[in-house]
C-alpha cells in the first residue's frame, strides 16, 4: 500500500473492518494517521482540513457520513446534500482513503443506546436551537475516533462550539489523539464556506453576507470595548431585517462562556441567523 503517492481518487472503505485493516497496515509502516471527519458536500473549507492533515500526518483519511443522531426531527437530515461522487473527485489524490459507512454500519441496532453527553456548554448557543445536536455529534465523533484511531483529527473553526466540545471530550475522556482547528475559509466577499450555502438563492446569498459583515464591524468597533462591538454587530443585523438573527454572543474561547462588558483579552464573537429556510453560523476572534 503506498499512502503518499497522489492517486486520481482515494481508496473507498465502507466498513469498519476494512477501515481498521487499512489503518493497521499504515501503522505497521510507522505512518502517522490524520482523520478529517465530514458529512460530505465537500468545499474548499474541507479541502483546507485535508491539506493541513497532509502536513501533519503521513496518511489522511476523510470520513463522509451524514450522522442522523445529530439532526433534530425538524432539521435538514433528509435534504442534507449527498454528493459522494463529486466529493471523491474533489479530494482526488489529496486524501489517501475515504471512510464512507452506511447508517446501518454505524448504528446496526438502529440507534446508539450508549451516547456521549456533551455537558453544560452544549446547552448554549447552537444547543439552544438544536437540542441534542452536540450529544449526537460527539457520539459519532467518538465512534469515528474508535474506528480510525487517528493520531490527529482536524475540524473547521467555523463550527467553533463543535471544536470546543470535541477538545473538551478528548481532554475529559483522555482520548489519545490531538485535535487541530483549521481557520475558516471565506469567499472573497467574506461569506464563510458551508455545505449549507448551496441551499441559498442568489438573493439569499447576498443577504447571508450579513453574518460576516456583522463580525467585521464588531472587529472595527472592538477598540471601544465589548458593548460597542456587540452594538455595532447588532446594528448591522438591524440593517438587514430579512436576516433573522438567532443569537449573537461574545465568549471566552477558553471556557466558551459569555463575557461581561468589562472583560479584556481574547474573545470570540458567535453569530447564527436564518436566511430564508437556511440557518447559517459564523464566528470571528476579537481582542479587547
Ligand atoms: O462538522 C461536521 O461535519 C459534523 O458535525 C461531524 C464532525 C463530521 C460529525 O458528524
Amino acid at each position: 500500500m503506498t499512502h503518499n503517492t497522489p492517486t486520481a481518487q482515494p481508496a473507498v472503505l465502507d466498513t469498519i473492518a476494512a477501515t481498521r485493516r487499512y489503518v493497521r497496515e499504515a501503522r505497521a509502516a510507522s505512518r502517522r494517521v490524520a482523520l478529517v471527519p465530514t458529512m460530505g458536500a465537500l468545499h474548499e473549507g474541507h479541502l483546507s482540513l485535508v491539506t493541513r492533515g497532509r502536513e501533519l500526518a503521513d496518511v489522511v483519511i476523510v470520513s463522509i457520513f451524514v450522522n442522523p443522531l445529530q439532526f433534530g426531527p425538524n432539521e435538514d437530515f433528509d435534504r442534507y446534500p449527498r454528493t459522494f461522487d463529486a466529493d471523491l473527485a474533489a479530494l482526488g489524490g489529496r486524501a489517501d482513503a475515504v471512510f464512507a459507512p452506511s447508517v446501518a454500519e454505524m448504528y446496526p441496532s438502529g440507534a446508539s443506546q450508549t451516547t456521549v453527553h456533551a455537558g453544560a456548554v452544549a446547552g448554549l448557543f447552537e444547543g439552544t436551537s438544536r437540542p441534542g445536536h452536540f450529544d449526537g455529534m460527539l457520539t459519532v465523533v467518538s465512534k469515528l475516533f474508535n474506528v480510525v484511531q487517528p493520531d490527529i483529527a482536524l475540524f473547521g473553526q467555523k463550527d467553533a462550539q463543535q471544536v470546543f466540545l470535541v477538545k473538551q471530550m478528548v481532554a475529559d475522556l483522555d482520548l489519545p489523539l490531538a485535535i487541530e482547528a483549521v481557520p475558516i475559509v471565506r469567499e472573497s466577499d467574506g461569506l464563510a464556506l458551508s455545505s449549507r450555502n448551496r441551499y441559498l438563492s442568489t438573493t439569499e446569498r447576498e443577504l447571508a453576507l450579513g453574518l460576516s459583515s456583522a463580525l467585521r464591524v464588531a472587529g472595527e468597533a472592538s477598540a471601544s470595548g465589548i458593548a460597542a462591538a456587540r452594538r455595532a454587530a447588532l446594528a448591522a443585523f438591524d440593517q438587514r431585517p430579512d436576516v433573522r438573527l438567532d443569537y449573537l454572543d461574545i465568549v471566552d474561547p477558553a471556557t466558551f462562556l459569555p463575557l461581561g462588558d468589562d472583560a479584556t483579552g481574547d474573545a470570540l464573537m458567535l453569530v447564527a441567523a436564518r436566511v430564508g429556510a437556511t440557518r447559517l453560523i459564523d464566528n470571528a476572534p476579537l481582542h479587547f
